[in-house]
């Protein structure tokens, strides 16, 4: 039987809810689930069952635009009440990724000029899904300056799933691959597992093989070897906020990748829209770090996997600094060194 490929998508807004692919049951169940209410949407983004940076930032959007068409009153001032408060609630959900402050405040920069309830809830859906398909625009854009920085046939490593389901389609880091595909390319991917949460073996994997492309799943641990004995030839990564001088964070176990590549003179590629980047802030020092629950370390499976009272530390994301990255690949084509300049230049 011949398998159809397609490059998999995970939000898709109907009339009134929110359809999500539930990620945290992949790759074993394809699940969709509606979103309906503002703490479905909360507990979607803080549960990882929608997770990476543009799609926390898209949800977050429909989640407030949801959330203000419910309610119940036709006082501008009132009105505008609620919505601070449910915009405090979803900035709250996830620390690091910027772009879901980025969107929440593009949603309420519509509300600029609005003379009525009605008015103001009809312009935040507009928004919403305005966001929504400007990400998967950007995304391509993505995709075609990442395969004019790798060639053909090349061994590429990523972490994490910086792909379609992060995004509304084709992803950032994971974009070339997806587009090289479809244009006859043919990359051979290593994707490392990404502990605790498996994005890479539960996320990339699956979604690489869901659209043909070459993956070959690694542990973390085994990325030096990897490097060394496959020869690859380039990391791409995505990225959750960039700060003005170009330091990046992005999954915990980036920045080793990073190291690895200096060490072996390998190219080092970050790939991110222009949303992802904070230029309010100089450098990665400023960058929130977000911490999770003991029981993502410690609990494998259901199972225990460790003395059950053993001190955890689980840090999400780490920062790259600078120095150690190549190219920074954005829809606005690839910065490069001095990354202070190119991104004042080209985000700035
Ligand atoms: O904790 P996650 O799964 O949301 O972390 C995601 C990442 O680190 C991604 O690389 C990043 O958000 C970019 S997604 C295009």
């Amino acid at each position: 039987m011949t398998q159809t490929l397609t490059i998999p998508t995970s939000l898709e807004w109907h009339e009134d809810y929110l359809l999500i692919l539930n990620q945290q049951k992949l790759p074993n169940t394809v699940e969709y689930i509606k979103l309906t209410n503002i703490e479905e949407y909360y507990d979607a983004i803080i549960t990882l069952k929608v997770r990476g940076a543009p799609a926390i930032g898209i949800t977050a959007a429909y989640g407030l635009a949801h959330a203000a068409r419910q309610y119940e009153t036709n006082d501008l001032a009132e009105f505008m009440d609620l919505f601070q408060r449910d915009k405090k609630y979803l900035a709250g959900s996830r620390p690091t990724a910027v772009n879901l402050v980025w969107a929440l405040n593009r949603l309420e920069n519509v509300l600029e000029h609005i003379s009525s309830v009605n008015e103001a809830k009809t312009n935040l859906l507009h928004a919403a899904v305005q966001l929504h398909a400007e990400d998967e625009a950007v995304c391509r854009l993505i995709g075609e300056y990442g395969l004019s920085v790798l060639k053909d046939k090349q061994i590429v490593m990523t972490i994490c799933n910086a792909g379609s389901i992060a995004t509304s389609k084709y992803g950032t880091a994971l974009a070339p691959f997806h587009l090289g595909r479809e244009k006859g390319k043919a990359f051979q991917v290593y994707a490392c597992e990404t502990r605790p949460v498996l994005q890479g073996a539960r996320l990339t994997a699956w979604e690489l093989q869901q659209s043909g492309v070459d993956v070959t799943l690694i542990t973390d641990s085994m990325a030096a070897h990897t490097m060394k004995e496959r020869g690859v030839e380039a990391v791409i990564v995505g990225a959750d906020r960039i700060s003005a001088n170009g330091d990046t964070a992005n999954k915990i176990g980036t920045s080793m990748l990073a190291i690895l590549c200096k060490h072996f003179n390998i190219p080092f590629y970050v790939a991110a829209p222009s949303s992802t980047f904070d230029l309010s802030i100089r450098n990665g020092n400023e960058i929130p770090i977000e911490e999770r629950t003991r029981e993502e370390i410690t609990i494998v499976g259901g199972t225990l996997i460790s003395p059950e009272n053993v001190p955890v530390y689980n840090p999400a994301f780490d920062v790259t600094p600078h120095e150690l990255i190549t190219g920074i690949i954005t829809e606005k084509g690839v910065l490069y060194p001095s990354f202070e300049e190119s991104i004042q230049q080209s985000i700035g």
